[in-house]
């Protein structure tokens, strides 16, 4: 027996059993020994919504939720917002160490050479309704290069592996950005590989078509974006991730396993809660709403949205991190009149017991959607710009478990509750 193991009686029927601990975890197959009779299918454990079920072993983002502590492979996510780029941290997520000057240089040219969209997606985009969300489009469109692509699918091949990759990280701002612009009733523009990853993105999204020759991203502006992009990059298991592992497990090519994670992402208790904090800080209103908009999420009639988090029980990093970037912003675009609201609504909530009691704490979400909004992003879009973002983490994710010996495809059990071995009903007796 190992040194570290639980012992369990089961009082059923008197007998124990001793289960090895590893990692602070029992292995729950190890249940499986615990039976009543030799035709008991053995004991299993129950945890909707994976409340306390690990999922797989992984070495790429750590959270301490009690300490607000965020790292990435290691390196804490106040050090990466302050010095790093996104494709610095892209590469780092997917490759396990920060590059070399020649590494960076080419990940970047590899990354570039995929920013361009077959002229066919462009059609796609066309076909959607001009109110379409952009997250919808941007679900359907990675969903298609599966189409474009038929060798991805090829998944145990390094190579292949490492090409989709780049082309993912490649196409997603020219996806979000045609969607932004699409949205817009614009010309979508061709992206420039002279501009940096982020550079390229705000052409796209907000060069002028026949006014500008060459679009100069404000540098302030830039950072900024490339500071929200990095806090989004990974934050390990959770739901949009968990859906690219279940996806990717059944070993479909990685569009396919993305545009799950994607829709996964777009659920307002998820990527979408910082599209609902702008329209929660808009139905307040004024400073003066605050405690009776407060009096009502205490009552259950809505979530404080934006609050909360399932590992955080403290401050949420980056939360912090997006506060100060925010005032950066707004530095060049004049403050989000809904600045003051939202550190009014901070303010009172923190103060308040219900919220204290139950650790519910600003989570990233909470100021992001106001810095979108003042660098002249429409709220639909400021999940697409998490999307954009995750990508990274979905893909290192995806890869860790495709290479993990222990995967298997994902197949949960379940405590059945219907009817067992009716008998067929005629309509006519029904
Ligand atoms: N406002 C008011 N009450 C809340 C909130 C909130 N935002 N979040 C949780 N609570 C309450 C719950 O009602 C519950 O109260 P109870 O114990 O009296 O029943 C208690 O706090 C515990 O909450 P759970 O729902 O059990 O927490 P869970 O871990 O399941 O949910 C979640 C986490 C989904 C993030 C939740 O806090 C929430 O819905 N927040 C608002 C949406 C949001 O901001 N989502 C973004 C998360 S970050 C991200 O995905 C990028």
């Amino acid at each position: 027996m190992p040194t570290e193991s639980l012992t369990i009686t089961d009082n059923r029927t008197g007998k124990k059993y001793e289960v090895p601990i590893a990692d602070g975890t029992i292995r729950a197959p190890d249940l499986r020994q615990i039976k009543t009779s030799d035709d008991d299918f053995g004991l299993m454990s129950y945890d909707p919504a994976f409340m306390n079920t690990v999922s797989c072993r992984s070495a790429i983002a750590f959270i301490d939720g009690d300490r607000g502590i965020l790292e990435y492979r290691g390196y804490p996510i106040e050090q990466l917002a302050e010095k790093s780029t996104f494709l610095e941290v892209a590469y780092l997520l997917v490759h396990g160490e920060l590059p070399t000057k020649t590494q960076l240089a080419d990940w970047s040219t590899q990354i570039a050479n995929h920013y361009m969209l077959h002229e066919n997606i462009k059609k796609f985009i066309d076909g959607f309704h001009h109110e379409a969300h952009p997250m919808g489009m941007l679900l359907s469109t990675v969903g298609a290069l599966s189409t474009f692509y038929p060798e991805s699918k090829n998944i145990f091949d390094a190579a292949t592996r490492r090409k989709q990759i780049h082309r993912l990280l490649g196409k997603m701002p020219t996806l979000a950005a045609y969607a932004h612009r699409h949205c817009l009733g614009l010309p979508y523009e061709y992206p420039d590989p002279r501009l940096s990853y982020v550079g390229n993105f705000m052409a796209m999204l907000w060069k002028r078509t026949g006014a500008e020759d060459r679009y100069t991203p404000h540098p302030a502006l830039e950072r900024a974006l490339d500071i929200l992009l990095i806090l989004h990059a990974d934050h390990e298991q959770n739901c949009s991730t968990s859906a690219m592992r279940v996806v990717g497990s059944s070993h479909p090519d990685p569009f396919c396993a993305t545009a799950a994670a994607i829709g996964a992402l777009f659920g307002p208790l998820h990527g979408g809660a910082n599209e609902e904090v702008l329209k929660m800080l808009r139905e307040i209103g004024s400073k003066d709403k605050v405690p009776d908009y407060i009096k009502r999420v205490k009552t259950g009639e809505m979530k404080l949205m934006g609050f909360g988090h399932r590992v955080y029980k403290n401050y949420d990093p980056r939360a912090s991190i997006i506060k100060k970037a925010a005032y950066d912003v707004f530095a060049v675009t004049g403050t989000n009149p809904m600045l003051e609201l939202a550190i009014e609504l901070e303010r009172i909530a923190l103060s308040d017991d219900y919220f204290v009691s139950r650790k519910l704490y600003p989570n990233v979400d909470f100021y992001s959607g106001l810095i979108y909004e003042a660098l002249g992003f429409p709220a639909e879009m400021f999940t697409v710009l998490f999307a954009v973002a995750r990508t990274a983490g979905w893909l290192a994710q995806w890869q860790e478990m495709l290479l993990d010996k222990e995967q298997k495809i994902a197949r949960p059990r379940q405590v059945f509750t219907g009817h067992r071995q009716r008998t067929y009903v005629p309509m006519a007796q029904r």
